[in-house]
């Protein structure tokens, strides 16, 4: 088994060395693709590209291809494409959260100004833009639907629930586009790319929405849980933000007395260090986070059911390898 593959164990070693060889190429791709003629693109580019990160996108797009051909000539760009999308997504998710920190560094906002920032993400997308247009129209439509999702989802996140939505419900909607559309993408246009077939390539994109879902909940559980050596980002970002995700909107809901303290510094503003630091003790002690934790297995569970009705070749178990991994991450 090979360790690069987020470590998944249960993972085909002949499968894994194969998905391993292309992500290898995808590395140098992408390198590839943030080049530019001017300096500064290409340092404020190279600044998150070359900070690290899971990788998990590209990961899906490739592990989804083991369901056609996966040497077929559209699967590692349609993996390059995935990443710049969601690296672009990253220089803009941290100028409109003000985090200072990704991937372990200080987030390009920060080490150069909000400016910069949004114009880098606007180059990424460019960048996958223009490698799609390689990919054909249907690949072209896939992204542009996805990105389309994705920005609704994030503005939604910015707006709130309308008044008489259910919060719950709303939250839902925010992280299945903001997160789940790329994610979904992935497996959609690693499958469709790689020539398998209508049905796999249906069962993969629901389940990797599924997946996606799950990622964004154990993404909003690690911002309360997590110390930033781990997650590479800032504790209690959400928190600071005034974002209620799931943890929280399930406080939010208790009338417990015993949680009055905490339901008063959620509702207060929580840019204050002092009242920042108490309502992340309070929240990392709370049962809402184990309750989070169960709707996070919930979506997970999903996932796997669906998982289980593609035919049986190794990379139907690194997907449900993957499954795992979404539920313990810690980073
Ligand atoms: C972070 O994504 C943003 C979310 C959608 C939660 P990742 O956790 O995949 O970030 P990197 O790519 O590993 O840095
Ligand atoms: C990530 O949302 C979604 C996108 C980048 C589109 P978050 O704001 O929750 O992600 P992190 O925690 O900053 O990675
Ligand atoms: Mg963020
Ligand atoms: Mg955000």
């Amino acid at each position: 088994m090979s360790s690069a593959l987020l470590g998944l164990p249960a993972v085909d070693d002949t499968l894994a060395d194969d998905v391993q060889e292309r992500l290898v190429v995808v590395e140098e791709a992408l390198r590839d693709a943030v080049k530019s003629d001017h300096p500064l693109i290409t340092n404020a580019s190279r600044h998150l590209t070359d900070a690290g990160g899971k990788r998990f996108r590209p990961m899906l797009v490739l592990l989804a291809a083991q369901f056609g051909d996966p040497s077929a000539s559209g699967v590692v760009p349609a993996a390059v494409v995935v990443e710049l999308t969601h690296l672009a997504t990253l220089y803009h998710d941290d100028v409109m959260d003000e985090a200072v920190m990704r991937r372990g560094q200080v987030s390009a906002n920060s080490r150069w100004n909000n400016t910069i920032a949004i114009l880098t993400g606007d180059y990424l997308f460019a960048r996958a833009s223009d490698l799609l247009a390689d990919l054909g129209p249907e690949a072209v439509r896939i992204q542009a639907r996805t990105f389309a999702r994705l920005v609704q989802g994030q503005i939604q996140e910015t707006a709130g629930p309308a008044d008489g939505a259910d919060p719950l419900e709303h939250y839902i909607e925010v992280v299945a586009g903001k997160t789940g559309s790329l994610i979904a993408a992935s497996g959609r246009l690693g499958s469709l790319l790689a020539g398998a077939a209508p049905e796999v390539v249906e069962t993969l994109t629901s389940a990797c929405e599924k997946i996606g879902v799950a990622f964004q909940l154990s993404d909003d559980i690690l911002d309360i849980a997590s110390e930033s050596e781990e997650s590479g980002k800032t504790p209690g970002t959400d928190l600071r933000e005034g974002v209620h995700t799931l943890p929280v909107l399930h406080v939010l809901r208790s009338a417990a007395a015993e949680d009055a303290r905490l339901r008063e510094l959620l509702a207060s503003d929580l840019t204050d260090d002092a009242r920042h630091a108490e309502a992340l003790a309070l929240l990392r002690a709370h049962p809402a986070m184990d309750r989070a934790r169960a709707g996070l297995r919930r979506w997970v569970d999903e996932a796997r059911a669906e998982l289980l009705t593609l035919p049986d070749v190794p990379a139907r178990a690194a997907f449900l390898a993957l499954c795992d991994f979404v539920l313990t991450r810690t980073s």
